[in-house]
């Protein structure tokens, strides 16, 4: 084959490509066909083990990561397809100082799709600029981490019926809460929602986030969870995110600030129901694991067959 043939066929591909770097890369009719293509996959996974086969994904976590690599790499293979990817980032050209641009344009030549952490804000969206195939933005820094939104949303839908119409009170780190600032922006896109926005002041939600939504969708900011928890249908909460603070001292301070327990959960509404991405330290007690309205276990079982749903749809399989 000719080199010009073969550069030409690169950037025409590129042309085509669909990346999700943040949940409005996703329209709200995408989403639509996502989560019901999820509910198939759920009802019947066989049927869709032979719909990547011959693809291949590139994993790559710059970032520690339990759910999001392993439901990403279990849905590429149930779905039929394999996965690359490396255990330790020390192991890639990275280490050597390669760009990261340089990393993509290699890795894209290989892989049928990407998946990134990185604890840069902004990595994903870089990539995307020098990758020739679909980058999936699997959380970057303190920015954004849509999948998470997607998992979060199909138990939202699951537990509460629809997406629309609920108070949904934001708890612990809305500084640097990759998930949250997703999630909001994604709730955002529905109609009637409104926030309650429940964090030390140290720990409030950015402006870029809380700009970029309808103001009349934000009910209040404030630092109480105790006055606040009987009035939010959802209360997601979240983990103060150590890996981002400068000082030690200040993350000591601030990582206990909230402890959702059996006593507090006494107040919540009887069809309230508490979110929480994953990983939890203290700020859930393990009493309330056993309330009936904890989901957070059964949120992140979404995570594996949304992210199926996800992959095919960037692939144009669904
Ligand atoms: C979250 C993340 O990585 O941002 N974890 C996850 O992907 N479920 C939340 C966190 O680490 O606190």
């Amino acid at each position: 084959m000719a080199v010009g043939s073969f550069a030409g066929s690169i950037a025409d591909s590129h042309m085509a490509v669909r990346n999700y770097i943040v949940p409005t890369d996703l329209s709200l009719d995408d989403l639509r066909s996502i989560f019901a293509l999820t509910d198939e996959i759920i009802k019947d996974c066989q049927k869709f083990q032979d719909v990547c086969k011959s693809k291949v994904m590139a994993s790559l976590f710059f970032e520690p990561s339990t759910r999001t690599k392993f439901s990403f790499d279990a849905a590429m293979y149930r779905l039929g397809g394999n996965v690359i990817g490396f255990a330790d980032p020390n192991t890639t050209s990275q280490a050597k100082g390669e760009s990261l641009a340089d990393t993509t344009r290699i890795i894209s030549g290989y892989a049928d799709l990407i998946t990134v952490r990185s604890p840069y804000e902004g990595a994903a969206k870089h990539m995307s600029m020098y990758s020739s195939v679909p980058i999936i933005n699997a959380g970057d820094g303190g920015h954004e981490h849509p999948t998470q939104t997607l998992t979060d949303l199909m138990a939202i839908r699951h537990y509460k019926q629809t997406l629309d119409g609920h108070v949904i009170g934001i708890c612990g780190d809305l500084k640097f809460g990759r998930t949250i600032h997703s999630l909001i922006s994604a709730l955002s896109r529905y109609p009637n929602n409104k926030f309650v926005f429940i964090s030390p002041p140290e720990l409030q939600l950015p402006d870029y986030v809380a700009h970029n939504i309808d103001q009349s969708m934000i009910l209040r900011q404030t630092d109480s969870l105790i006055n606040e928890i009987g009035n939010v249908d959802i209360l997601y909460m979240s983990r103060v995110q150590k890996e981002r603070f400068v000082s030690e001292a200040e993350y000591l301070r601030l990582r206990d600030y909230y402890i959702l327990n059996a006593e507090k959960m006494k107040r919540a509404k009887k069809d309230m129901v508490v979110m929480h991405p994953l990983p939890r330290l203290n700020e859930i007690s393990a009493e309330v694991d056993s309330d009936e309205r904890a989901i957070y276990f059964e949120q992140a079982r979404y995570g594996m067959y949304v992210r199926m749903a996800l992959i095919m749809n960037l692939l144009d399989l669904g």
